[in-house]
């Protein structure tokens, strides 16, 4: 008899397919949940699994482990896809995949499984991570081949086998949680032109309803990574729930997005992320006062391409690990504080300090006290700006391809004698070449 781990959520799905693994690939069937925070870990799930025919039923709190390694370093990354979302859901599907094949390894499994369709990308995301990490294991995704069963055909299927069900009603969308953030789709959302209705949301008020006051929050970083809100310092997974709370009480966090998934799809997803997007702003922040410009720049590309691998599941593909190698060695010196003011909605970055800060007060200033050497610009300028001389020198000042602004623009002058309407261009510049 084969022996298959099933990532395990509790729900509908999952515990209809504990059932149908046995009954059809004639599988023992141990199952794997994990708590990766956010609300995902549903109350009983143990007793479930073993009530829908699992011979063993693991349940682990992975929630530090994710917010350390996964999430942490997509933010040091400030990696967001299509510059907007914070990747909640495919961050944490490599670590349920690491773990469904330690567990594999553990049983000694021969296949691991998940309740992931065939239209979305986590079905690709652990196919992926779970042969990057051990391709002798099989991966059975059950909806994928033949367990294509309606709502109504599943609670049947559960009842003819005393499969307990779970209580909670049935959604009107497909809803993934974790503590980085929820992510929201179909329903009524798949009409991109419909705005989303109030029941969406469950982390985050409507601006409009936030509190009159606006809240302030000094948020710590050392190395890149956020280490205290307010001063205090806190556990990683605290600080990040304590955000998602405050943040989200002021209606910051919330995202509406057409993505474009890795199967070829347009799709439309509503996020919850208040403390992610907390985090990211205030981490660039930092980082602006920091890093140099030359990094600024290079990073924005890093962030992309990370973004996009982290999206397509290639976290354990060589340019994944060595970029995030790279993006950790960028964040030796983004340690500092920044100041974030939550207002109905939005989130401004108010204030920022750091002890390695390349902002020098006295260069940038323009009272007295300016270190900033004037003269010096002057020598700065004329090499800076040589290769321009020499272009126009060579092939003609750019004045030959300059349309005159001054004809088409409205203009009193005045002169000694009083204003007129200049109905005349002006006198010099108009002749070309
Ligand atoms: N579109 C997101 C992603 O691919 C979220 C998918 C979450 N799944 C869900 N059932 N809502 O990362």
């Amino acid at each position: 008899m084969r022996k298959v781990i099933l990532a395990y959520s509790g729900g509908l799905d999952t515990s209809v397919a504990v059932a149908w693994l046995r009954e059809t690939m004639d599988a023992e069937v141990v199952t794997l949940t994990v708590d990766v925070g956010g609300g995902s870990l549903r109350e009983g799930v143990e007793r479930r699994a073993i009530s829908a025919g699992a011979s063993r039923a693991y349940v682990l709190d992975a929630r530090q482990r994710f917010v350390l390694d996964y999430c942490f370093p997509s933010l040091q990354a400030n990696a967001l896809y299509q510059g907007v979302y914070p990747l909640a859901t495919a961050l944490a599907r490599p670590l349920i995949a690491q773990l469904l094949v330690e567990v594999a390894q553990r049983e000694g499994a021969d296949a691991v499984a998940h309740g992931c369709t065939g239209k979305g990308n986590d079905q690709v995301r652990f196919d992926v991570a779970v042969h990057a990490l051990d391709p002798s294991l099989e991966v059975i995704a059950p909806m994928r081949v033949g367990m294509g069963l309606s709502r109504e055909q599943e609670i049947e299927y559960a009842g003819a086998r005393g499969i307990e069900i779970p209580i909670t009603k049935a959604s009107p969308y497909s809803v993934d949680n974790n503590l980085w953030g929820r992510s929201i789709e179909t329903g009524v959302l798949e009409d991109p032109w419909t705005a989303p209705p109030a029941d969406v949301y469950q982390w985050t008020v409507a601006p409009g309803q936030a509190p009159a006051t606006p809240a302030e929050v000094v948020i710590g970083f050392d190395g890149g990574i956020p280490v205290s809100l307010d001063g205090v310092r806190l556990p990683p997974v605290e600080l990040v729930d304590r955000l998602t709370a405050l943040a989200g009480s002021h209606g910051v966090g919330r995202i509406d997005h057409v993505e474009d998934r890795l199967v070829g799809i347009k799709s439309r997803e509503i996020y919850e992320a208040p403390a992610a997007v907390t985090l990211v702003a205030a981490h660039r922040a930092l980082e602006g006062l920091t890093l140099t410009k030359e990094q600024l720049r290079f990073n924005r590309l890093v962030s992309d391409e990370l973004a996009q691998a982290t999206y397509d599941g290639l976290w354990f593909n060589a340019l994944h690990r060595d970029l995030r190698d790279y993006v950790q060695s960028s964040q030796r010196v983004v340690t500092g504080e920044v100041r974030v003011r939550l207002d109905h909605g939005s989130l401004a970055i108010v204030g920022r300090r750091s002890e390695l800060s390349l902002y020098d007060r006295s260069l940038a200033t323009y009272d007295a006290d300016d270190a900033y050497d004037h003269a010096a610009a002057v020598g700065f300028i004329k090499i800076f700006g040589l290769p321009l001389r020499t272009e126009a020198a060579r092939q003609g000042s750019a004045w030959a391809w300059t349309k005159p602004l001054v004809d088409g623009i409205p203009a009193v002058v005045t002169s000694a004698g009083g204003s007129e309407p200049s109905g005349e261009p002006a006198a010099a510049g108009t002749s070309k070449g």
